[in-house]
């Protein structure tokens, strides 16, 4: 491009400035002026490129793309979105959840699975994983656990001892772990992973009736994992290999896609199913509760500002849609408040107008002034008023996704139901869903994993962990572990 036709470079309120490469000097030998307001101006914003990490979940990496309804579930919901043939926009962001902001994309983690759809009734977040189950079932464990999966006060490294200390002592983590140290514990890429909400959540359709829902996102690219040294291997020769995975399919016009599925449980279900519906370790075996197919996600549009569209975004489970809503589960209730408060400290108390938070319809809220407002807030700032300001309306959108509860404030989380023990399920992964050949693998991940660095009498309680799951399993990985010890 010639000279002329170059933009001039401005300051950043679009004055042009005169050079590029040269400070403001008192002759070519002297000092630098302080009213070098432009060279002030870029040492400062370069001093602020960086935002806070996501504290966990801050490496990861998005894209944008459209969801679209294929199958009538009318009956289920009214939510807009979910509605036969609707097409919505969305955002997604694929994480990990314990590493740095830089850290390998293929250190064996569960992975992030975060949308946004930009519905006609305001955002609606689906804030999952790449796994149907989680770690703990009370939000009061949730810090300590992320805890033990980062970094010592002492010397800032990772610990395999604390991670182990921490799971065998929270026997609920088993299905998880279980989880997490077979195949899926490291996709090849995010392309190639499912992503669940792992909660219960609520639908409601138009006539008030309420069902327990399960979100599942099958991938159509099928699951393709990593063996433990293809991981190892690909964490040095590029860290950022599900970055660039993702970003490369969707330049070479490969787009990737989701069927969305989704188990429905009528509401009364719930309150005699064996299996507790709200714990988080848990899922609903599909015998019971069969996959309905919903609609299909395709991500078709990579960012074109990393910063603006993918490190400022802000998922949380609390947006929800007429038609929507939450459920007892006391992770997802701790959630519902979690979130919004880490985006007010990441991105200050403006977050939802910066643009890939900000709804795609009409905003008639009574929020005002704040750090960084954009949006411009018009009289009256009050409600009630008789100055024509927005005014809630109960009969159109009355509060619908809600259930009863009673009983003494006590410190527990749910009574137990009969299938409800903490290793069942995880028995059921490893000798069912499991073959030979991963189950092999199995074994060898979890010893590799224990043999760095896990010590007595932690050591110890990780046998007796595995063979609560399973015996043989349990013995093998003893078997493994010691002969390497010796
Ligand atoms: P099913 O036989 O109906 O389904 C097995 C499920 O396991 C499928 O969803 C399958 O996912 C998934 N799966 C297959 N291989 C693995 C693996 N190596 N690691 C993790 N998941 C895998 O079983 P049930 O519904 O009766 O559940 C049995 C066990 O399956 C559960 O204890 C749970 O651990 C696991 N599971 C169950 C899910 C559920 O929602 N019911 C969801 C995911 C796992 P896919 O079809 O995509 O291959
Ligand atoms: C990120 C809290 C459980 C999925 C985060 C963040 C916080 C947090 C504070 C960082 C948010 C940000 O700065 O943008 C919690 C708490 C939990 C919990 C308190 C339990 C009590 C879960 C569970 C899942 C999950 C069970 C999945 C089912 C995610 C994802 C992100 C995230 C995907 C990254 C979102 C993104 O890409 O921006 N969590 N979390 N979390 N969490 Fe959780």
């Amino acid at each position: 491009m010639s000279d002329q036709h170059r933009n001039p470079t401005t300051n950043d309120a679009g004055n042009p400035v005169a050079s590029d490469e040269h400070a403001l000097s008192v002759g070519a030998d002297g000092p630098i002026v302080l009213h070098d307001h432009y060279l002030m101006e870029q040492m400062a914003a370069f001093n602020r490129e960086m935002i806070p990490d996501r504290q966990p979940h801050a490496k990861g990496g998005g894209a944008f793309g459209h969801f679209q309804v294929t199958r009538d579930v009318s009956r289920y919901t009214k939510a807009k979105f979910l509605q036969k043939g609707t097409k919505t926009d969305v955002v997604i962001r694929f994480s990990t959840v314990a590493g740095e902001a830089g850290s390998p994309d293929t250190w064996r983690d569960p992975r992030g699975f975060a949308v946004k759809f930009y519905t006609e009734d305001g955002n609606f977040d689906m804030v999952g994983n790449n796994t149907p189950v989680f770690f703990v079932r009370d939000p009061m464990k949730f810090q300590h656990f992320i805890h033990s999966q980062k970094r010592r006060a002492d010397n800032g490294l990772r610990d395999n001892d604390m991670q182990w200390d921490f799971w065998t002592q929270s026997p609920e983590s088993a299905h998880q772990v279980a989880w997490l140290m077979g195949d899926r514990g490291v996709p090849a890429t995010w392309r190639h992973m499912n992503g669940y909400s792992s909660h219960t959540y609520m639908w409601v359709n138009e006539d008030g009736e309420r069902f327990w829902v399960k979100y599942h996102f099958k991938t159509d690219q099928g699951i393709k994992c990593m063996t433990q040294e293809q991981a190892d291997q690909m964490a040095g020769a590029d860290a950022d290999y599900h970055r660039r995975d993702l970003f490369k399919a969707i330049e070479r016009g490969d787009y990737p896609t989701w069927t969305l599925n989704v188990q429905i449980m009528p509401f009364e279900d719930a309150k005699t199913y064996r299996i507790n519906p709200f714990d988080l370790t848990k899922v609903w075996p599909h015998e019971d509760y069969p996959l309905h197919e919903v609609g299909k996600l395709t991500l078709d549009r990579n960012p074109t500002d990393f910063h603006s569209e993918i490190e400022q975004a802000a998922f949380e489970p609390n947006n929800m849609v007429p038609g929507t809503g939450l459920s007892p589960d006391k992770m997802l209730l701790a959630r519902s408040v979690s979130y919004a408060d880490a985006h007010r400290a990441r991105l200050g108390v403006n977050y939802k107008q910066l643009p890939v938070n900000e709804p795609r319809c009409p905003v008639h809220s009574y929020s005002k002034g704040g750090a960084m407002r954009i949006r411009k807030t018009e009289d009256p700032v009050y409600a009630p008023n008789t100055k024509g300001g927005p005014a809630a309306d109960p009969h159109r959108y009355p509060e619908q996704a809600v259930w009863s509860a009673d009983g003494e404030l006590v410190r527990e989380a749910y009574t137990l139901r009969p299938d409800d023990g903490d290793f069942n399920q995880a028995h059921d992964l490893v000798t069912k869903v499991m073959d030979d050949a991963a189950r092999e693998r199995l074994v060898n991940n979890v010893a590799g994993h224990v043999l760095d660095g896990v010590e007595e009498p932690v050591l110890s309680r990780v046998f007796e962990y595995w063979r609560n799951i399973d015996k043989d399993i349990g013995e093998r990985i003893e078997k493994a572990v010691r002969a390497e010890k010796q």
